[in-house]
């Protein structure tokens, strides 16, 4: 079977973007319901996917299937360092898809590998993302391509009601 192309995405892919990120914030809502999003979020997200993709310091990439239909994209982008640790430039995905049908075919590891490179182009000296606990192939996926976890984000709900802590006074 012969690999996905993946190439640079394009204004004109924003539609097909945003439906690709629908569908990957639904599919880890699923997983763990405190990941679902504001209905608000799509149309916000339309705006941002427009600027990400003519935004010099972000890079996104699309998986294009027969020159037309867009099965999988991912992105990410280059800031400056926190000032305190190395990296002085840090890359950061934001993003990696693949539509469920065409997983397993090697598109997710392509659209990874491409991204990095394009990231150490821009000059991103490590590359860093948070992938989703409760997602078991997600976490498969970075770890088989050599990812490493740094830090874990914690999280846990404040009950209704609940006096403010005490503070203690001098
Ligand atoms: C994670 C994701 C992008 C992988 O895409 P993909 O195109 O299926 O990945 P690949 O075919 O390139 O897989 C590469 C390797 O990753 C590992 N892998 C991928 N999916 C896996 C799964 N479900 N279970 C175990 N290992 C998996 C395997 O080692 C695989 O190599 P192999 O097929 O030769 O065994 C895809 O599952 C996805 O879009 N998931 C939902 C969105 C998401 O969670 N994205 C990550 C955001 S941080």
């Amino acid at each position: 079977m012969d690999a996905i192309p993946i190439r640079a995405a394009r204004r004109g892919d924003v539609p097909s973007l945003l439906l690709l990120w629908a569908a990957m914030v639904e599919e880890n809502a699923r997983l763990d319901p405190r990941l679902a999003v504001h209905p608000d979020a799509k149309e916000h997200m339309a705006r941002t996917l427009a600027g990400w993709v003519d935004d010099p310091h972000r890079v996104v990439l699309v998986a294009e299937e027969h020159g037309r239909l867009v099965v999988g994209f991912a992105a990410g982008q280059v800031l400056a360092g926190n000032g305190l640790q190395a990296p002085a430039r840090l890359g950061e995905v934001t993003d990696c898809y693949v539509v469920p049908a065409r997983r397993r075919r090697g598109a997710g590891r392509r659209l990874a590998a491409r991204l990095l490179d394009l990231l150490a182009e821009k000059g991103a000296e490590a590359v860093r993302l948070q992938v989703v606990a409760k997602n078991a192939a997600a976490q498969a996926f970075w770890t088989s391509a050599g990812w490493e976890p740094l830090e874990e984000v914690l999280e846990k709900p404040v009950a209704k009601g609940a006096p403010p802590a005490a503070t203690s006074r001098p």
